[in-house]
């Protein structure tokens, strides 16, 4: 049994290693890109790299299956390796809390929450979760690290929550809109306001943006942003098709997809990246290109650009 174990291990291993590193998008740093494999991947990640072969030929039904090998192979690979499950959830966070003290770019952001809106159905941004300080965090360091550039850039942020993720954005330089749904707005229009004072590098804004609905607001899509960025957002089977219409809607030829994830529901993440390979390329950001403190076996981080 334990040889048996020992095997897959040492296949999920090669298959990781075979996935090739590239750059994706504004993005400095290289990620694992889902779709492309290294040809010199050997016999054991075979059907990996038949399947991005596949994906190199125009037929849709045989790019379709390749897209869906290259899901299921990342979400065995996250599991198998990453182990989600063996670390602790919440470990940047506490979600019982009313407020919640966090240090980036050099101030102590202060971030109220809702702990009692938890209980409410469908109500979930109104605490922080580890997908949100892990994503903010890395941008910090991408920052630092020059591998991100968010000065004047125009960033816009999916269902941001409690705000920590845009409000950093905001102190990194980025001209940064915030979004969530209409009745989480008064949350987060107070940490910005309570966060962002004085001297900042970028500006925020807050907005209503609902996935998937049909209206232009010139704030969010006029220019098209430099980058669109969310932090757990990837969690709803029926919002996957929304988020992924909205995704392409404010992706032009110059735009950067970050995306936290937070692995619980396997079957979810698939789903998405399934979809989404169809229209974007997609690459995983390795533990080690996170913030050293901010990084969670239970978080992943995607770059993704528009095909
Ligand atoms: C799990 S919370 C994550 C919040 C925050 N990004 C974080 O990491 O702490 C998911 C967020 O997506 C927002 N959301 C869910 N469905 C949405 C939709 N259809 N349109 C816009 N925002 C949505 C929620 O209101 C919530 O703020």
């Amino acid at each position: 049994m334990e040889a048996e174990e020992g095997e897959e291990w040492e296949k999920r291993m090669e298959i990781e290693e075979n996935m090739r590193m590239s750059t994706i998008g504004s993005y400095g740093g290289k990620v694992r890109n889902l779709l492309v494999v290294c040809a010199s991947s050997s016999s054991s990640s075979s059907a990996a790299a038949a399947a991005a072969a596949a994906a190199l030929s125009k037929e849709e039904d045989v790019q379709t299956e390749a897209e869906a090998e290259a899901a299921e192979e990342e979400i065995m690979l996250l599991w198998g390796i990453q182990q989600p499950t063996f670390s602790k959830p919440n470990a940047f966070v506490s979600q019982s809390s009313l407020q919640l003290s966090l240090d980036a770019c050099g101030r102590s952001l202060s971030i109220l929450q809702s702990p009692s809106s938890l209980g409410t159905p469908g109500v979930t941004g109104a605490v922080l979760w580890d997908s949100g300080v892990v994503l903010g965090k890395f941008l910090e360091h991408s920052v630092d690290s020059g591998m991100i550039h968010l000065q004047g850039k125009k960033v816009v942020e999916l269902g941001s929550g409690c705000g920590f993720v845009g409000c950093v954005a905001a102190l990194l330089g980025g001209e940064v809109v915030l979004t969530d749904l209409p009745d989480r707005l008064r949350l987060l229009k107070k940490n910005v306001e309570h966060n962002l004072y004085g001297e900042i590098r970028g500006s925020a804004n807050v907005h209503e943006f609902i996935w998937g609905d049909n209206y232009s607001n010139p704030e969010i899509t006029d220019p098209l942003p430099d980058y669109v960025i969310g932090s757990d957002v990837i969690y709803s089977e029926g919002a996957v098709t929304e988020l992924l219409e909205t995704l392409l809607e404010l992706s032009g030829p110059k735009t950067t997809i970050i995306l936290a994830g937070e692995l619980r529901n396997d079957a979810i993440l698939q789903y998405f990246l399934e979809l989404a390979l169809k229209d974007f390329i997609i690459g995983r950001v390795d533990q080690t290109d996170c913030h050293p403190d901010y990084r969670s076996q239970r978080v992943v981080i995607y770059v993704l650009a528009k095909k």
